[in-house]
């Protein structure tokens, strides 16, 4: 399947569900250079004959500034210019960390992904937004623009191990959560088994969050309202995964029993409803607490991007597929979290 959406930054050719090899037809790859997830590269290292390529490390402590310049320095080393597109093939690290490095060298060259994880598929590879972390600020350097093509190998996610599988997992919970109850139903009579064994169950799954989230981003690319929900269980979970240096979707995950914990007192969720939610995280083998301290916590979110004066802009749900955005004092944050301490300790 193939289809192109026009956003304000840019217009992104879809192309689902095709085998890797026949990239080849969409790009020049003589004008082309794919930085590759190490992992990936030595996974499938016939795939890559004929390209070249620049090995990135998935490390988050390098989705950093050294590393945009070290891959800018090689990239010219290599000859790349203004006529060369750059290709991420990886997760979120790497595409994240391309889309970036994209957009700054020589003022910018046209760039594509490959997402090669759940989450990268389901979530990190669409929207345009690419960004690398700042010391302890996640994605703190930024830039939207849209890459030119995305192309999806659900293949790849044969060797995803199981920490990976749901890692993906909690950004498509999280979608379901914020806008579609039927795709929370289904969730919860499945399990990560049944989508790693069942191709066109996966391949539904995935084409479904990608049409979520570019619901959202059409409607709102530079994130002034409606993309804000994306950050579901982000606030807290962005904090949790850098200072307890989680995998982002097990953050991510926390960070939404947070969000409804929050929502219990400030939009009256029914508890029954974090109850279903932190259910559902743990069927995919996510986790649902975390030991934290809440002074350090918020500490970095003091620092965090959706601060403004007035608080931190937070995501709380009312009900299953039914979100709002609330701006929230510390007092109400640091409420939350201790509430939540004391639940997650029981
Ligand atoms: N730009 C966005 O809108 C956006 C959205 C969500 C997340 N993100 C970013 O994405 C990153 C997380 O992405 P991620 O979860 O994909 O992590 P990741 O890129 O670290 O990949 C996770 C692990 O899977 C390995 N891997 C990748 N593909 C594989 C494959 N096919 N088989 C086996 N192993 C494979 C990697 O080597 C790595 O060890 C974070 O930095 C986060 O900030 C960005
Ligand atoms: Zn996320």
């Amino acid at each position: 399947m193939q289809y192109s959406l026009t956003f304000p930054s840019g217009t992104v050719k879809y192309i689902l569900h095709l085998r890797f090899a026949e990239m080849k037809q969409f790009i020049e790859p003589e004008h082309s250079i794919l930085l590759v997830d190490c992992k990936v590269a030595e996974l499938y290292a016939d795939s890559f004959k004929g390209y070249r390529t620049i090995l990135v490390e998935a490390d988050e402590h390098r989705k950093s500034w050294e590393q945009v310049e070290n891959i800018c320095e090689q990239l010219l080393s290599m000859g790349a210019d203004r006529g060369t597109t750059l290709i991420g093939v990886g997760g979120g690290i790497v595409t994240d960390l391309t889309g970036f490095v994209a957009s700054v060298y020589m003022r910018g060259v046209a760039f594509g992904f490959v997402p090669t994880t759940l989450l990268g598929m389901c979530d990190a590879a669409i929207g345009g937004k690419n960004g690398v972390n700042l010391g302890l600020q996640k994605n703190l350097l930024g830039i939207i623009r849209q890459p030119s093509f995305i192309f999806y190998d659900a293949a790849f996610l044969k060797t995803l191990s199981a920490t990976e599988w749901s890692n993906g997992f909690a950004e498509v919970i999280k979608y379901a959560c914020l806008f579609d109850i039927a795709l929370f139903d289904e969730l919860e009579k499945n399990s990560v088994e049944y989508y790693q064994n069942n191709d066109e169950a996966l391949q539904l799954l995935i084409e479904r969050c990608v049409d979520h989230k570019n619901n959202v981003v059409l409607a709102d690319e530079q994130e002034s309202g409606k993309r804000k929900l994306l950050n579901f269980g982000h606030t807290a979970g962005h904090a949790i995964e850098t200072l307890y240096e989680m995998p982002h979707g097990f953050a991510v995950s926390v960070g939404m029993v947070i969000a409804c914990k929050i929502s219990e007192k400030e939009t009256k969720l029914n508890a029954e409803v974090t109850d279903r939610v932190k259910k559902l995280l743990e069927q995919y083998g996510l986790p649902t607490s975390a030991e934290m301290e809440t002074k350090k916590v918020m500490e970095v979110l003091a620092m965090d991007k959706k601060k403004n004066s007035e608080g931190i802009s937070y995501i709380l749900l009312k009900n299953i597929g039914e979100a709002e955005i609330k701006t929230l004092s510390p007092d109400q944050i640091r409420n939350g979290l201790e509430t939540y301490s004391h639940a997650g300790s029981r």
